[in-house]
């Protein structure tokens, strides 16, 4: 079964990673030991993770990368098979695929994702992005629509045809605006729903994620705007006669003192920042998409450099802890962490800040771990 059912709530606050398919994962470096996001080193990190008790893997879809020196998330492992070779080495870890709408015939994600249900035994989730990042979609020769309301229509109908194909027992026609689909049928189908992720930030997307997602992914960056944005989402998901969680992500610089991860951080995101490239992602992502709030741009740049927008965790493990602590005083149901070497240096973070969080009830111990196969 999923770590993330919400119906039995027995994690207050659950952690995963993000990005870690991605070349640079989320910190935009020049340093010659960032981020290789090979297989093997996917492989190291899950089974780390999933020794640990964390609760989910989410990676991102991306087919071109943002230039710069090191052309950033120019090198990406595809999702769905990312997911899936993770899946048949885990034994407790939910992992996702990001799949974008335009890019992906609903009736095979469908059977995709019942596939990989199978594999994981329950523990596959799904990340819909109904996109935003224009060169990229020139580059796939799909047309993304300039405006958010037929981005998230056809994304409903999309969504709506995959879960026909997990709920329905018998074969169906399809006669909607986008699809035509003729005597289709979902089998094998998971027995339940897989955990549904969207990170919308526009309103239309909004409305989209509280109808349709399990969770919504935001950026922290004023955690006291994050409090009313969390209770006005939450508000509008029980007006829309459903419920939402939101989780955020979260950039780790953990060392045994502050001097040493406050340098650390001078030294990859500051001094030997791929500016060009930060610069190119904050570019597309104002251009293009509403999920950073336009007035805090020379602050967004900054945190850009060192984990994408993520929501800045640097200092000791108690400092670390105390950061974690806040978004889950904010509302946040969880957080998604990186690092610069997410499997160098996990195993620090898992030793010193995971037991602080535990003492602090912010997290609830594993049972004890199963080895992955
Ligand atoms: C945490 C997070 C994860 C996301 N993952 C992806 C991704 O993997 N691929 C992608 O193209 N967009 C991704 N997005 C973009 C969102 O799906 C969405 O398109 C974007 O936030 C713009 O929101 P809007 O469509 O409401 O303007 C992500 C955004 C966030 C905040």
């Amino acid at each position: 079964m999923s770590m993330l059912d919400t119906s039995a709530p027995t994690q207050p606050f659950f952690l995963g990673t993000f990005a870690s398919n991605c070349s640079g994962g989320m910190s935009v470096t020049k340093i010659p030991e960032r981020w290789v996001s090979s297989w093997d080193n996917n492989l190291q990190l899950a089974r780390l993770l999933d020794d640990a008790g964390i609760d989910f893997m989410l990676p991102i879809a991306r087919w071109i990368g943002y230039g710069g020196e090191t052309n950033f998330h120019g090198s990406v492992l595809e999702t769905i098979t990312w997911a899936t070779g993770l899946l048949a080495h885990t034994r407790n870890l939910t992992v996702f695929a990001t799949v974008h709408t335009t890019a992906n015939h609903p009736v095979v994600v469908a059977k995709q994702l019942a596939t990989m249900d199978q594999i994981g035994r329950g523990r596959v989730g799904l990340n819909i992005v109904a996109g935003w990042n224009k060169p990229e979609y020139e580059a796939l020769g799909l047309t993304l629509p300039d405006d958010h309301t037929t981005r998230y229509g056809y994304a409903q109908e999309w969504f709506d045809i995959v879960k026909a194909l997990w709920e329905r027992d018998e074969a169906f026609d399809w006669d909607g605006t986008y699809f035509k689909l003729k005597n289709v049928l979902g089998d094998p189908r998971p027995p339940s729903r897989p955990p549904i992720l969207n990170a919308a930030g526009s309103e239309e997307g909004r409305k989209f994620a509280v109808r349709n997602a399990d969770f919504l992914f935001t950026p922290a960056i004023d955690l006291s705007r994050s409090k009313d944005e969390i209770a006005a989402l939450k508000q509008q998901a029980i007006d829309a006669g459903s419920s939402v969680e939101v989780l955020t992500f979260s950039h780790v610089v953990c060392r045994p003192t502050e001097r040493e991860a406050q340098a650390y951080l001078e030294h990859f995101a500051r001094a030997n920042a791929d500016w060009d490239a930060v610069d190119n992602l904050v570019r597309l992502q104002f251009a293009h998409a509403q999920s950073f709030p336009h007035d805090l741009l020379s602050l967004i740049r900054d945190r850009m450099a060192a984990g994408h927008g993520g929501f800045p965790l640097t200092g000791t493990p108690e400092q670390v802890a105390d950061g974690l602590t806040a978004l889950h005083a904010a509302g946040f149901r969880g957080s998604t962490l990186s690092f610069v070497d997410y499997a160098e240096e996990f195993p620090y973070f898992r030793d010193n800040v995971l037991p602080i969080l535990e003492e602090r009830g912010v997290r609830v111990a594993p049972a004890p771990a199963q080895s992955a196969a």
